[in-house]
């Protein structure tokens, strides 16, 4: 299956964990790793599957990476319908009011396009007790899974 992983990210957790997720499944699939602000929404194809890892900044925003990403979906407003992703927010529960704000925001976007979520958004909370890769892991392989099936190929 091809699958990129798209990173949004202020200083550089989500990069991190999109690279160890990108390292996790390229024994079996073609996987890349791409930070948001480098990636055109007209570029999304609809034999991929997206894994978004995104944080949270500022008072509950999007982090600075993927600030042009959102801009350019605003401007561009692409078709996003029979485009696959899943979704792995981080963030922090101290924010109260704004807890993992970014990630909901991303989804909302690529929703408000036509795109299709798999599974839940995960909300990975600095101040827990589980490290991002121990929640990541088992939610790409999952993600991976449904989408196998929704993509209509052989994982
Ligand atoms: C200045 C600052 C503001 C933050 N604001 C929020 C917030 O509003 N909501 C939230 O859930 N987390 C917030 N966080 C927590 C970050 O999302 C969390 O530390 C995350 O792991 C950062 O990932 P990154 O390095 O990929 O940007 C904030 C962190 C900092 C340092």
């Amino acid at each position: 299956m091809n699958i990129q992983v798209l990173y949004g990210t202020e200083t550089g957790n989500a990069e991190m964990l999109a690279e160890d997720i990108a390292a996790e499944l390229e024994a079996e699939h073609e996987v890349t790793a791409t930070n948001l602000s480098d990636f055109d929404p007209a570029d999304f194809d609809r034999g991929t599957l997206y894994l978004l890892v995104c944080s949270t900044y500022g008072d509950g925003e999007l982090p600075a990476s993927a600030q042009p990403f959102a801009e350019k979906m605003e401007a561009e407003q692409p078709d996003l319908t029979g485009v696959h992703f899943g979704i792995f927010g981080m963030g922090d529960s101290e924010y109260e009011e704004t807890f993992n704000g970014g990630p909901a925001t991303l989804a909302e976007l690529m929703i408000a396009r036509g795109a299709t979520q798999l599974g839940e958004r995960i909300a990975h909370d600095a101040s827990g007790a589980d490290m991002a890769e121990d929640l990541a892991f088992p939610w790409a392989e999952e993600i991976v899974g449904m989408a196998s099936d929704a993509l209509g190929q052989a994982a």
